[in-house]
């Protein structure tokens, strides 16, 4: 894989700095700057995720799910592949767009926002899945993935860099820090976030529950734990 991961995590979105991901047309791009937060346990697990799909996306379509500010849907593009992007929030469309436009790569994606049933959006036949942080925000989870399932074309992927849990005082405390902001997260302004009744963590549970849907692959966690990459394949469960 082209990966150099020698020295340590900047934030430069090009160049030949750490964690350098080469994209099939020779650009080097910095995987730090397009997994944007989260830190460096979520740029080694989005490492992983080009180790196991490849740094050559050309001709593949991607779904990429709840795009936020649109970098890694850049990424995915950048690599080749064709993304569609959605989100239930419109809030970050313009900075996604905007993104996008300042990589050269608005051709290759479609920023869509949407209900938050996959099973509304209009394309098929995907070839991988993505989803950071979004998976512990839906409440059904089983309903939405046997709905993203039928998006993916069979043994099509699934890659889903989610947070799981780290210790009873940070679950707590994120709570109460959310719930005294009304639930909102500065860097999306507007889009409601962790509740009481949602887990604001991918649970062991929740994890079965992919796996009653895909055919998972890996799980990986990061170093400090607190940061999971599932990695499955679409095919009958
Ligand atoms: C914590 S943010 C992560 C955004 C982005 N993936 C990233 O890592 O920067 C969660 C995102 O999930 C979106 N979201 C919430 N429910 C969703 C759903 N059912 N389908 C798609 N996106 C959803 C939110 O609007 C928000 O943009």
């Amino acid at each position: 894989m082209m990966f150099n991961s020698s020295s340590p995590v900047g934030d430069r979105p090009g160049g030949s700095g750490p964690d350098t991901i080469v994209t099939p047309g020779g650009q080097s791009l910095s995987l730090d700057y397009f997994v944007g937060w989260g830190g460096p346990l979520v740029v080694q697990l989005a490492k992983r995720v080009f180790e196991i799909v490849g740094t050559d996306l050309t001709g593949l379509r991607v779904l990429d799910v709840g795009f936020g500010h649109g970098q890694m849907s850049c990424l995915f593009a950048l690599l080749g592949a064709q993304v569609v992007a959605i989100d239930t929030h419109q809030v970050t469309l313009p900075d996604a767009v905007a993104e996008a436009k300042r990589w050269g790569v608005s051709e290759r994606i479609e920023f869509t926002p949407y209900s938050g049933d996959p099973g509304e959006i209009q394309q098929t036949d995907f070839d991988i899945a993505f989803t950071k942080s979004v998976l512990l925000l839906i409440p059904e989870l089983e309903v939405f993935l046997r709905a993203l399932s039928t998006k993916l074309r069979p043994q099509g992927q699934v890659a889903f860099i989610e947070n799981g849990f780290h210790n009873p005082l940070n679950i707590l405390g994120r709570r109460i820090v959310h719930w005294m902001r009304r639930n909102q997260d500065g860097y999306y302004p507007g889009v409601q976030m962790y509740n009481w009744y949602l887990p604001a963590y991918l649970s062991p549970a929740r994890i079965n529950t992919i796996r009653k849907v895909f055919d998972v692959r890996n799980v990986l966690r990061g170093e400090s734990g607190h940061w999971y990459l599932i990695h499955g394949i679409n095919g009958p469960n």
